[in-house]
């Protein structure tokens, strides 16, 4: 419930970014920015569940975590694609910490043939791809969602792509090892509708559902797609993690109260032009 009050004087601004007791889910808590935002919404004292596949070791992460900020965190492995991973994953958060305020869903799933061209994807790539991206937010979103519903209150942070809503400039990977496959975009295209559709859905139960959108996060890319991203950019760099996170922080605390359908472009101007 917000302050009935037109006087800023009575509000304390920065507590209002504060986590402190907010319980966090992290799926992909382990990737390039899933970590970055695992350690700002510690910073920010909450308590967050980093959630992962079995290989990526969230279980160690989050016992480091928790001894680092002094405040309980939980680690999970789990397939983000299956319906009873996610119940799992529901069930053991509840138990441990009795409540859910956050679900960030930080994941996405890069195959062995993932850049492989267009006129050459397998279908078992197109499944993979689409299965862990668009059918992982479905799930994480039905069923921590409907809790969060239940409770009336809520937050859920989804993270599509710029090209969700514009095409890749195919220029960006000449020269390049990489590329961008129409599998991660048409997967993160219906992660923007399933988000557009559930922030008016779940509104009247206190679930706001926002997205963030970041765009080229350095992660020791090759020379050459470094220099074609900065011609190409306004902000004429790649991003850092770190810089995606201050986005993840105002979305799930008390901050955006009056937020919901919203998507932060966190993309140095990317689609400005
Ligand atoms: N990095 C960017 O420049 C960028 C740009 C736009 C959007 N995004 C989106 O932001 C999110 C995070 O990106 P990132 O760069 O940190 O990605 P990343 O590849 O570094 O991390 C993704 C994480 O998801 C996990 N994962 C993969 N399959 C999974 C499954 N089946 N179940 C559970 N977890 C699984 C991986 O183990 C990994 O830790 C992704 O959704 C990505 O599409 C990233």
């Amino acid at each position: 419930m917000q302050k009935r009050t037109t006087n800023p004087e009575e509000i304390n601004f920065k507590d209002k970014f504060d986590l402190k007791g907010k319980v966090i889910i992290i799926t992909g808590g382990m990737g390039l920015i899933g970590r970055a935002f695992s350690e700002a919404c510690a910073q920010y004292c909450a308590n967050v569940v980093i959630a992962d596949i079995e290989s990526a070791g969230a279980e160690d992460h989050a016992r480091k975590l928790s001894e680092r900020s002094g405040n309980e965190m939980m680690g999970f492995s789990f397939n983000v694609g299956k319906r009873d991973d996610v119940q799992n994953l529901k069930e053991k958060v509840l138990e441990k910490f009795g409540k859910i305020d956050g679900l960030v869903n930080c994941h996405q799933n890069k195959t062995a043939k993932f850049f492989a061209k267009f006129e050459e994807y397998v279908d078992e790539d197109w499944d993979a791809v689409v299965e862990t991206n668009l059918k992982g937010t479905y799930l994480t979103c039905q069923i921590i969602g409907s809790y969060m519903a239940e409770n009336g209150s809520g937050s859920i942070v989804n993270m599509p792509s710029t090209y969700s809503v514009v095409a890749p400039n195919q220029n960006l990977y000449k020269g390049t090892s990489i590329g961008c496959p129409a599998a991660y975009s048409a997967s993160k295209g219906g992660v923007m509708a399933l988000s557009q559709y559930l922030s008016t859905y779940w509104a009247e139960k206190g679930v706001r559902v926002n997205q963030i959108t970041p765009h080229g996060v350095w992660n020791n890319h090759e020379d050459q797609f470094e220099k074609n991203f900065a011609n190409f950019s306004p902000l004429q760099r790649m991003s850092y993690n770190h810089e995606v996170a201050g986005a993840v922080i105002f979305l799930l605390s008390d901050a955006s109260s009056y937020v919901t359908g919203d998507n932060i472009r966190v993309d140095g101007g990317w689609t400005a032009w």
